[in-house]
């Protein structure tokens, strides 16, 4: 794992609040979780929240929902599904990118720290900006292309082994953990995809219905776009649904490379 970075226009001044337990609460941890308000002209800042967890929920969101509610309301951070299916609680924990409502209190040693996802803009506290990371979504055009109407004259049939090409890609709920914890994103998400925009890209040309193949082939073939890839495998080390970017990305490069054959 790359070492975990602050985002980019983190300055800690140190001078955060700390929000005291209940009285008589027995079973206390420490949160410090990242505040930052633009609209406040101060620097972002650590709070420390003090949780009874024998009055909490397991998982981190639950924390980050006691403090909102019973600490302070102020405090912003995305929140869905709370069962992992919509990707809005992405977050980094104790330095490791993940999903704060399926990752556990009780597997997060020592003081809990809570930062946005690293390299994002902030838009405020733990609510990274992702325009940028929809717009390169959007390029890839991330919808079923074709030129011929459909065989049966209703729908494209696939075989369960065509369907099966899909298991690993179709999971992705756009979380942005693993583009997040990619180093060559960080330094170059301007030009470079990113594993998980990548990884749908790979979705649609695995995709046996799909007939815009070399198109989409050709978007990507581009030294930066695709092939800023190092193989670090950070991506599939943070996926909270188990996938792998990397192998997605290496897969591309070999349909690349055959169709050049
Ligand atoms: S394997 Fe590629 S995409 Fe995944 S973290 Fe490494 S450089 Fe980034
Ligand atoms: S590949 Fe995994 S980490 Fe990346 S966006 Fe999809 S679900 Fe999230
Ligand atoms: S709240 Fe939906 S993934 Fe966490």
């Amino acid at each position: 794992m790359a070492e975990f970075r602050l985002p980019a226009n983190s300055r800690i001044n140190g001078k955060g609040t700390t929000h005291k337990a209940s009285d008589g609460a027995k079973n206390v941890k420490s949160f410090k979780v990242y505040r930052y308000d633009p609209d406040s002209g101060q620097n972002p800042r650590y709070d420390t929240f003090e949780i009874d967890l024998d009055d909490c929920g397991p998982m981190v969101l639950d924390a980050l929902i006691k403090m909102k509610s019973e600490q302070d309301p102020s405090l912003t951070f995305r929140r869905s599904c709370r069962e992992g299916i919509c990707g809005s609680c992405s977050m980094n924990i104790n330095g490791k990118n993940g999903l704060a409502c399926t990752t556990a209190i009780e597997d997060c040693k020592g003081d809990v720290r809570i930062t946005p996802l690293p390299h994002m803009d902030v838009i405020k506290d733990l609510v990274p900006d992702f325009t940028h990371f929809y717009a390169q979504y959007n390029s890839i055009q991330p919808w079923l292309k074709t030129v011929s109407p459909p065989p049966s004259g209703k729908e494209r049939l696939q075989s369960p082994k065509e369907r099966e090409k899909l298991d690993g890609l179709y999971e992705c709920i756009l979380c942005a953990c693993c583009s997040t914890s990619c180093p060559s994103y960080w330094w170059n998400s301007d030009k470079f995809l990113g594993p998980a925009i990548l990884l749908q890209a790979y979705r649609w040309l695995a995709d046996s219905r799909d007939e815009y193949t070399g198109e989409r082939l050709d978007e990507l073939e581009d030294p930066f776009r695709l092939y800023r890839c190092h193989t670090i495998m950070n991506c599939a080390n943070v996926c909270p649904k188990g996938l792998s970017p990397a192998k997605a990305i290496a897969e591309t490069k070999k349909m690349m490379a055959e169709r050049q054959l």
